[in-house]
């Protein structure tokens, strides 16, 4: 039996996520800010709980995040990684996930290299189960972390357009951001190389945003409101499925960071090739890159997810 995005036991994606409940995490992750940087105390909320961070594959913002999330909320954390586990000596992700539940942790944070793993997990586990990414599928809390960035610079986000940009294909955030742009009413440009873009991701969003694909960055610069820039990512291509002229045709180059409009913000969910997908002087743009900041809610997204999932029903 499959979990319904409605069940608020489970976080396993944004597809599907109504658009009210989008709109009260990000209300909640924004009235838990304070709490997420310290500045005041909200470790009554899960005192007690106990989170287990699965991840089976490498990660630097969104497990140390989900870690700090936790112990700002007063729960007890445990870390499991693929090396150093018995993972190593082959037991299987659902094993480990089971096992790990059967020691009484309240929620899994689950991230895989296997798209589908985390939603897997919830189907054969009591406790709630939070999709941390899994391969080429989701990053839901990516997703809410990259709308409250934009949020809290424009409000509302229907009118707006936004350009993703890269590897498509092997991206779980551009999915995520495309099912949580759209239900929140913006249209959402994907523009890469055909190989790493494909139509079909025209059809993947149930609206009222629009998807379009594109393959020519510099005809859609002047078009938006806010760039997502993606890492390319090696480790799920072939040798040379990259070609030699990348950052030529789709790197978000000084030139074209001029060639946008200049309200105009940049996004990218890290970590970031820099000199590839995004040039180091748009990266650290003090007023117009979002970067840091999409890192910073990192914490209070968590926070009100966590929340959510292990609130006592
Ligand atoms: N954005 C993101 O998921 O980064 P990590 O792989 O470092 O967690």
């Amino acid at each position: 039996m499959s979990v319904a995005a409605t069940d608020r036991r489970h976080l396993l994606g944004l597809e599907g996520l109504p658009r009210g409940e989008i709109l009260s995490l990000l209300e909640a992750a924004e009235g838990l800010q304070d709490a997420a940087s310290g500045r005041s105390d909200a470790r009554d909320r899960l005192a007690g709980r106990v989170i287990a961070n699965l991840f089976f594959e490498d990660s630097t913002r969104t497990r140390n995040s989900f870690n700090i999330a936790a112990i700002r909320l007063g729960a007890d954390t445990i870390d499991l990684t693929g090396r150093g586990s018995s993972v190593s000596k082959g037991e299987s992700v659902l094993d480990t996930a089971l096992t790990i539940e059967a020691m009484g942790v309240d929620a899994l944070v689950v991230r895989s290299s296997d798209a589908g793993a985390p939603a897997m997990i919830a189907d054969a586990v009591e406790c709630s189960v939070i999709n941390a990414g899994d391969g080429c599928h989701e990053h839901p809390t990516q997703g809410l972390i990259d709308l409250l960035s934009l949020q809290q610079r424009w409000k509302d986000f229907s009118g707006r357009r936004i350009g993703i940009v890269g590897d498509i294909a092997a991206s779980r955030v551009a999915r995520s951001n495309v099912h949580g742009f759209t239900t929140m009413g913006a249209d959402v440009v994907l523009v890469g190389p055909p190989t790493l873009t494909p139509a079909s991701f025209e059809k993947i969003a149930a609206g009222p945003g629009r998807v379009t694909v594109s393959h020519d960055l510099d005809a859609i610069l002047p078009e938006i409101d806010a760039i997502m820039m993606l890492r390319v990512q090696f480790e799920r291509h072939s040798p040379g499925a990259i070609a030699d002229d990348y950052r030529a045709r789709y790197g978000l180059t000084r030139e074209r960071f001029s060639q946008l409009r200049s309200d105009a913000v940049v996004l990218h969910p890290g970590p970031m090739n820099r000199g590839l997908e995004i040039d180091a002087e748009v990266a650290d743009d003090p007023q117009r890159s979002l970067i840091l900041r999409q890192v910073a809610n990192g914490v209070a997204v968590r926070m009100a997810v966590l929340t959510r999932c292990l609130s006592r029903r």
